[in-house]
C-alpha cells in the first residue's frame, strides 16, 4: 500500500491520538455522576442485579437438571425440587424487573444530564471574560458546547450496557473456573487474538472520528450556513444553495469513504480472528463434550459448561463493541469540556473589597494605556482623566477613538494594559466585581432587547427588583418608557419582540428608553449612556441627552457621543482624539479656545441647524 511509509511515521502520534480519544471517559463519567448521583445509582444497581441473573439461571437449571437425570435412575424427587423452578422463575422475574428499571432510570439519566449540563454551560458562560466573546473560535466552540449538551440517552444507555455485560462476563468466567481453570485457559488464549484485534480497530476508529474533527465542523457549519435566517437573503441572491450542498456532499462522501475503508477492513480482520475464538470455543466444547462420554461430567456439568462458554464469549464479543460506540460518543464531548477548562482572567481577588457606598473620590485613569488582548495597537495611550460624584462628563470623539473601550475598562469587562483605573484611590482590582458592576449603570450603543415583558425588560437592570412594580414602573417613568408600555395590550405584562407568540416589536427610539429605564433601575452610582442614540437623528439624541442630563444631574454620569453638538449640556466636555483627551472643558470654554472642539460643533451643529 502507498500510504505504508506515512503511516508508520505516523505510529506513534496514532498511539497519542488513541489515547487522547480516551481521556474524555473519566470526565464523562463524571458529568454524568454529577448530574445525577442517586439514578446513577438506581441504574448501576439494576445493572448489576441483571448482570447476574444469566449466570443463577443457568446454574439453577443445572441443579434442575441434575435432579431431573437423578430422577431416570429411579430415585424419588427431592421435596425442593419445585422451589428450584420457583427460584428459576423469580430470577427470570427480576431480570425482567431490572430491565424496567434500567429503561426508567436511563431515561431520567438522559434529561437530568441535560439539564445539568445545559446549566453549567450558561453559568460557566456568564462568567467568562468579554474577550473570549469576541474570539470567533471561542464562539464556535460555545455553539458546539451547547449541542453537545443535549440528547445523550444513547451514551448514558452503552455505558450501562457496558457494566452490565462486564458483570456476565466475569460471573460467567467465574463459573467456568470453578469448574475446570485449564478449560477457562483455553478460552481465554483463543480470545486473546481477537481481543487484539477489536481492541486494535476500535482505538484506529476514535483516531480517525478524532481527526476528522475540523472536517465535521465544516460540515456542522455548512449545515447550518445552508438553512438559517442570517444567511438565507444571500444564499438565494447569490444562489449559493446548491454550491453549499456541494461542498457538504463532497466533504461528507470523503469522510464516508474513510470510514468505509476502515470498515471494510476492520470487518476482513476482525472475521478471521473470530474464526480462531470459534475453533478454541469449540475445542472446549469438544473436551466437555468428550470428557462427559468418559464420564467426567455429568449432563447437568454439560449443560452448565455449555452455556457458561457460549455467554461469556458472546459477552466479550459485544463488550468490545460497546466501549468502541462509548468513547465514539466520548470523542464529540472534546468541545464541552475544553469550553469548561476556559477560566476567566478579570475575577474578584480572593480578598475583594466591597465598592464603596457613597464614592467620595470617583473614578480616576492615571496614565492608562489599553490594548485588546491578542493584538499591538493601542487603543488608549496614557490616558488620565476623572470622573467626580456629582458631575457629569461628556465623552466626544469620532468613532472608532476608544469611547466604548474606556467604558469597558470602567466596568472591568477588560482589564488596563499598562497604567491604572482608580476608585475612591483604590484599584479597580481591589474590588468586589459583582459590587462593582451594582454601582454602574451602562446603556450601550448595542443594548440588549430581551424577548421578555415590558416588565422583565426593565427588572433585568436589577433582576431581585423584579416584582417591584413601583420601581419598575418608577425607573420608567423617568425613562419616558411609562406612556409607551402603558398603550401596549398588555402593559407591563406584553411580551416584547417577534420571536414569541403574541409579541409586539418596537421601534429603535422605543427599545431605546426600555433600555434607559433598565439602566435607572439599578440605582447605580455611576450613569453611563454610550451612544445608544446611534440609530436615532442627531435632533433626537439631542433630546435623549438632555432628558439623560436633567435626570442625572447633581450625580455622577458619563455621556458618550460622536456628535460634538449633542453634549453640550454636561458639566465638563472631554474630546478623545488618538488614544488621548486633546481638549477639556465646559461647552463655553471649548468654544472659545476655538480648538477642534468648536470646529468639529460648528460642523455638525449646521448639518442639522
Ligand atoms: N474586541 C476588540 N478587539 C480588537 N479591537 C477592537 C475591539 N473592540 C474595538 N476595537 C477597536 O478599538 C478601537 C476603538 O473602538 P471603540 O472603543 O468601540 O470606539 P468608539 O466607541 O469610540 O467608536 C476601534 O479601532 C476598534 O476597531
Ligand atoms: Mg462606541
Amino acid at each position: 500500500m502507498h500510504t505504508e511509509p506515512k503511516e508508520k511515521n505516523q505510529g506513534w502520534r496514532a498511539w497519542k491520538e488513541r489515547l487522547q480519544a480516551l481521556k474524555n471517559i473519566p470526565p464523562l463519567l463524571g458529568l454524568m455522576w454529577k448530574s445525577g448521583p442517586g439514578t446513577v445509582v438506581m441504574g448501576a444497581g439494576s445493572r448489576l442485579a441483571a448482570g447476574i441473573v444469566p449466570i443463577a439461571t443457568l446454574d439453577i437449571s443445572r441443579l434442575i437438571i441434575k435432579y431431573l437425570v437423578g430422577l431416570s435412575h429411579k430415585h424419588p424427587l427431592p421435596h425442593d425440587f419445585w422451589w428450584l423452578v420457583a427460584l428459576e422463575f423469580a430470577f427470570a422475574a427480576g431480570g425482567a424487573l431490572c430491565g424496567r428499571l434500567i429503561d426508567y432510570s436511563d431515561t431520567v439519566l438522559a434529561d437530568r444530564y441535560t439539564r445539568y449540563i445545559s446549566v453549567r454551560v450558561m453559568e460557566h458562560a456568564s462568567h467568562l471574560d468579554l474577550v473570549h466573546y469576541e474570539d470567533p473560535g471561542f464562539y464556535d466552540k460555545l455553539e458546539r458546547a451547547r449541542v453537545q449538551a443535549t440528547d445523550r440517552l444513547a451514551t448514558i444507555r452503552m455505558t450501562g450496557q457496558l457494566l452490565q455485560q462486564v458483570v456476565t462476563t466475569a460471573s460467567f468466567i467465574v463459573g467456568i473456573a470453578f469448574y475446570a481453570p485449564w478449560l477457562l485457559m483455553i478460552l481465554v488464549l483463543s480470545i486473546v487474538p481477537a481481543f487484539l484485534g477489536e481492541s486494535h480497530f476500535a482505538f484506529l476508529n476514535y483516531a480517525l472520528k478524532f481527526r476528522q474533527t475540523s472536517e465535521r465542523r465544516q460540515l456542522d457549519y455548512l449545515r447550518v450556513l445552508g438553512a438559517s435566517k442570517d444567511s438565507a437573503k444571500e444564499l438565494k441572491l447569490f444562489g449559493l444553495g446548491s454550491f453549499l450542498s456541494g461542498e457538504y456532499g463532497r466533504i461528507s462522501d470523503r469522510l464516508l469513504k474513510q470510514d468505509l475503508a476502515l470498515a471494510r477492513q476492520r470487518g476482513w480482520v476482525t472475521s478471521l480472528l473470530s474464526v480462531v475464538t470459534t475453533a478454541g470455543y469449540y475445542s472446549t466444547y469438544g473436551i466437555v463434550i468428550y470428557r462427559t462420554i468418559t464420564g467426567q461430567y455429568s449432563i447437568s456439568d454439560l449443560y452448565f459448561l455449555i452455556g457458561a462458554i457460549g455467554g461469556a464469549s458472546s459477552n466479550i464479543q459485544t463488550i468490545f463493541s460497546t466501549f468502541s460506540g462509548i468513547a465514539d460518543q466520548a470523542v464529540f464531548l472534546t468541545d464541552l469540556l475544553e469550553f469548561f477548562e476556559v477560566r476567566p482572567a478579570v475575577k474578584s481577588s480572593p480578598n475583594a473589597i466591597p465598592a464603596p457606598r457613597p464614592i467620595r473620590d470617583g473614578f480616576e485613569f492615571q496614565n492608562v494605556s489599553f490594548a485588546y488582548p491578542g493584538t499591538t495597537r493601542l487603543i488608549l495611550r496614557n490616558l488620565s482623566f476623572r470622573l467626580e460624584p456629582g458631575r457629569r462628563i461628556a465623552l466626544i470623539g469620532e468613532n472608532g477613538q476608544g469611547k466604548t473601550t474606556i467604558v469597558k475598562l470602567i466596568t472591568r469587562l477588560y482589564d488596563p494594559t499598562a497604567g491604572e483605573i482608580l476608585l475612591d484611590g483604590v484599584n479597580l482590582r481591589e474590588y468586589n466585581l459583582e459590587d462593582l458592576s451594582r454601582e454602574i449603570g451602562v446603556v450601550f450603543q448595542d443594548f440588549m432587547r430581551y424577548e421578555m415583558t415590558a416588565g422583565d425588560n426593565i427588572a433585568a437592570g436589577r433582576i431581585e427588583e423584579r416584582r417591584n412594580v413601583a420601581r419598575i414602573q418608577g425607573a420608567a417613568q423617568q425613562s419616558g418608557a411609562h406612556d409607551l408600555i402603558d398603550r401596549l395590550p398588555a402593559g407591563y405584562q406584553q411580551m416584547l419582540g417577534r420571536r414569541f407568540e403574541g409579541g409586539v416589536d418596537l421601534s429603535g427610539g422605543q427599545w431605546q428608553k426600555i433600555a434607559l429605564a433598565r439602566a435607572y433601575l439599578r440605582d447605580a452610582q455611576l450613569l453611563i449612556l454610550d451612544e445608544p442614540t446611534a440609530s436615532l437623528d442627531a435632533p433626537s439624541e439631542h433630546e435623549v441627552f438632555n432628558r439623560f442630563a436633567d435626570l442625572t444631574s447633581g450625580k455622577m454620569a458619563l455621556l458618550i457621543s460622536h456628535r460634538f453638538s449633542t453634549v453640550r449640556m454636561a458639566d465638563s466636555i472631554m474630546v478623545l482624539e488618538n488614544g488621548r483627551i486633546s481638549e477639556a472643558g465646559s461647552h463655553g470654554e471649548l468654544m472659545m479656545s476655538g480648538g477642534r472642539y468648536s470646529e468639529m460643533f460648528e460642523l455638525q451643529a449646521s448639518s442639522y441647524r
